[in-house]
């Protein structure tokens, strides 16, 4: 996919999940795992390929410091505008997910999140990807991925479990969960989309 070119004509049909009840609750129960037993601040959660900034915005509101990191600044000009609606802290940074050390995000990410960017990589970015985040996360951080299943279709490239453990050698996957994601019916069945949450750990 290509961002830039999206994003200047207004193609992001991936904000639709905000407006998506079952995603949105789903979304909600897994951060609660991961927030459970303790009290906000939560800590530093890095939001990859943050876009708008949506679901950084929901991690900021719920108690965490959020960073968002994106390489498309008009995408980023949208994400500015929702912060200060949302009347939230999150710092916004122009970057590249696979190269996270140089584009001074800084460490230590007990949360990681990636609503829709790792999916759409060649393995070699993917592992890239994985590279970086293992080095920008703390020591018991949680990667959260939402990735659509690997498939010959328009728009999406999707990922394989394989691919994710290729990604990620020093880590486990500890959950895969469904994320209720519905797109319009005829889309629905053009893309097929079914995608999941994959939760990673260190091992
Ligand atoms: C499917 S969109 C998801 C946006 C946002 N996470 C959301 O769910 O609304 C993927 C995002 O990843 C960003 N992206 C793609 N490749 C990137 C890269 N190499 N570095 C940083 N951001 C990237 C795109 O600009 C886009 O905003």
């Amino acid at each position: 996919m290509n961002y830039q070119f999206a994003y200047s004509v207004g193609f992001h049909p991936w904000e639709d999940a905000a407006a998506d009840p079952a995603f949105v609750n789903r979304f909600c129960e897994l951060m609660e795992r991961e927030e459970s037993g303790r009290t906000p601040p939560f800590g530093p959660a890095l939001d990859l390929g943050t876009g708008s900034g949506i679901w950084g915005i929901q991690l900021a509101r719920r108690g965490w410091q959020v960073t968002g990191i994106d390489n498309v600044a008009k995408a980023l000009d949208r994400a500015r505008e929702r912060i200060r609606q949302a009347g939230v802290e999150m710092r916004l940074v122009e970057g590249d997910v696979t190269a996270l050390r140089a584009s001074g995000v800084g460490a230590g990410f007990r949360l990681v999140l990636d609503t829709g960017t790792f999916h759409d990589f060649d393995t070699d970015r993917q592992q890239a990807m994985g590279r970086e985040i293992d080095a920008v996360a703390a020591p018991d951080a949680t990667v959260m991925l939402l990735v659509w299943p690997r498939r010959v279709r328009p728009l999406i490239r999707g990922a394989t479990r394989e691919e994710i453990e290729g990604a990620f050698p020093g880590w486990k996957i500890t959950h895969v969960e469904a994320s209720h994601f519905r797109l319009p019916k005829v889309l629905q069945m053009i893309m097929r989309p079914d995608e999941h949450w994959y939760r990673l750990c260190r091992q």
